[in-house]
């Protein structure tokens, strides 16, 4: 069997179809928000729903699979992520963007077999985006295959970031240090699109050049991590090593020059494990 996991990915996508039908049918009616963590850490019922939905139908298919969805993992709960097949689900990644109806709200999925990511999705569901990677097989938007910008020069570069949830004053001095020290090499630009896994799909296809982010998670990041590998990008630890899923931290960005640069400028603030209670 060269391929065992093309079935699993078949049918992921039309889960997630599915999935993205039912963010754009709740975009019609009033949308009653809930907090999580904090004021601006925000839930609905259609994050619940379209998780419920996914690991349902997948479920149903695979019961012997595993799953981590970010509704699903109780506050500051460890994730384990084994070498059973796992699927690693954002119901809706930006939240926030879906409550204003900011247009980049996205499903993320990705797939796992011994801790290795097999198959990325992200369905990019307002703009009908989606975004598909297999390992080995390259990265597609709507079939059609992508790849990153090549770009090597740091200043010719549109960098992304995120300023997260999380604002204890050390934790937002940090970020904003680091984000003068990129906008001061000085770089074209830094955006703030509101998704991870967008985010990454913007990497991906060559519209930015670089995303870096500390405090999110493996949900955030599985989905992605496949698309912007397979699109010929570099995904790295924001020390310079190697990318660790569980880790909470990423940069990514469409050449090693440009993730070095990132990681020698930005500072690390201690942002926990997904694998650890935090
Ligand atoms: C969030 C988004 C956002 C990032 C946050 C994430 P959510 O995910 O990816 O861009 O800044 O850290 O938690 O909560 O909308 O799924
Ligand atoms: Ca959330
Ligand atoms: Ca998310
Ligand atoms: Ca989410």
């Amino acid at each position: 069997m060269s391929d065992p996991w093309k079935e699993c990915m078949d049918y992921c996508l039309e889960v997630t179809k599915e999935a993205g039908k039912m963010i754009r049918d709740a975009l019609q009616r009033d949308i009653s928000i809930m907090q999580k963590s904090s004021p601006v850490d925000l839930v609905t019922e259609t994050d619940q729903k379209v998780e419920e939905l996914i690991i349902s139908s997948i479920r149903k298919k695979y019961p012997t699979h595993s799953f981590i969805g970010e509704e699903s993992v109780a506050a500051g709960a460890a994730s384990v992520l084994t070498e059973n097949p796992t699927w690693i689900i954002d119901p809706i990644d930006g939240t926030t963007n879906f409550v204003h109806r900011f247009p980049f709200v996205c499903v993320s999925i990705g797939f796992t077999v011994n801790k290795e990511i097999e198959f990325g999705i992200v369905y990019s569901c307002i703009e009908e985006k989606m975004y598909t990677a297999r390992r080995g097989k390259g990265a597609f938007c709507n079939g059609v295959p992508i790849k990153v910008s090549g770009q090597e020069d740091i200043s010719k570069s549109l960098v992304l970031t995120e300023t997260g949830f999380k604002k204890d004053p050390e934790h937002f001095r940090t970020m904003m240090a680091n984000m003068e020290s990129i906008l001061t090499i000085p770089v074209h630009g830094i955006r703030s699109p509101g998704s991870a896994a967008v985010n990454m799909c913007l990497v991906a296809c060559g519209a930015a050049d670089a995303y870096y982010h500390m405090g999110i998670h493996c949900w955030d990041m599985a989905g992605g991590a496949a698309i912007v590998r397979e699109a010929g990008g570099v995904i790295m630890d924001v020390s310079g090593g190697p990318f660790d899923l569980m880790s909470r931290r990423l940069i990514t960005a469409s050449s090693r020059a440009i993730a070095d640069c990132i990681a020698k400028k930005i500072q690390p603030f201690p942002c926990g494990r997904d694998d650890a209670e935090n």
